[in-house]
């Protein structure tokens, strides 16, 4: 167990590491779908927020801007070539970057407003552990989006294969993760320019 975890770790560190430099290029044109998909959090002036697998940043400009100086903005990622990127780029004047798993964070339980998660849960070996340990960060009530820039068929497309419903992001496999996680699922859009799942931290029993 301990050695698969290992081994999944490595691997996407492998695949990142070798896309970080060239990360932000590949994307030019995407900050305005982050910063609207970000929006749909409604985070307030003074909220702290965690981007999981945050990548190179792209976004924490936004998070940042939504919870304002007095807030708490975090960045994890587990390559540390992304995380490079992310202080080449000047996003950690935007947020407090940590290289961690997203499946054990060092933080304490219910410590966060809200998790945005960009391009995150695909590569998760254990999404349904992934977002279990978001939930335990978040406080009830607490707020989860998972967002991609580019929908599901869309993206399988540009990488010349087949959408499938088993895929994790698909709404009725999604929908029964989340919620055996701790999330209820309230919003799911899934079109060409745009994959926005918005989940709730259900009230924790005392
Ligand atoms: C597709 S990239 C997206 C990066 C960024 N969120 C963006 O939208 O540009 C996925 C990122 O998740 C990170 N990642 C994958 N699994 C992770 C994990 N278990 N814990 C933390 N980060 C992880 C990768 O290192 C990579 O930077």
């Amino acid at each position: 167990m301990v050695q698969r975890m290992a081994e999944d770790r490595a691997a996407v560190r492998e695949f990142f590491t070798e896309r970080a430099a060239r990360w932000e290029a590949r994307f030019p044109d995407d900050g305005p779908a982050y910063a609207a998909a970000v929006a749909e959090l409604g985070l307030s002036p003074g909220a702290s927020v965690l981007d999981a697998g945050c990548g190179t940043g792209r976004a924490l400009p936004a998070l940042r801007e939504a919870v304002g100086s007095e807030g708490t903005v975090l960045g994890a990622d587990l390559t540390p070539a992304m995380l490079e990127e992310a202080v080449g780029n000047g996003r950690d004047r935007d947020a407090a970057l940590l290289m961690a798993d997203v499946s054990q964070l060092p933080l304490r339980d219910g410590l966060l407003d809200a998790v945005f998660g960009a391009g995150l849960i695909s590569h998760l070996p254990g999404p349904g552990s992934g977002l279990r340990e978001l939930a335990r960060v978040v406080r009830s009530e607490g707020q989860l989006a998972l967002f991609h820039p580019v929908g599901r068929a869309a993206l399988a497309e540009r990488h010349g294969r087949q959408i499938t419903p088993d895929d994790v992001r698909a709404e009725p496999v999604l929908r029964p993760l989340l919620a055996a996680a701790g999330w209820r699922l309230v919003s799911y859009v899934d079109e060409d320019d745009r994959y926005l799942a918005l989940a709730v931290r259900e009230p924790q029993e005392s």
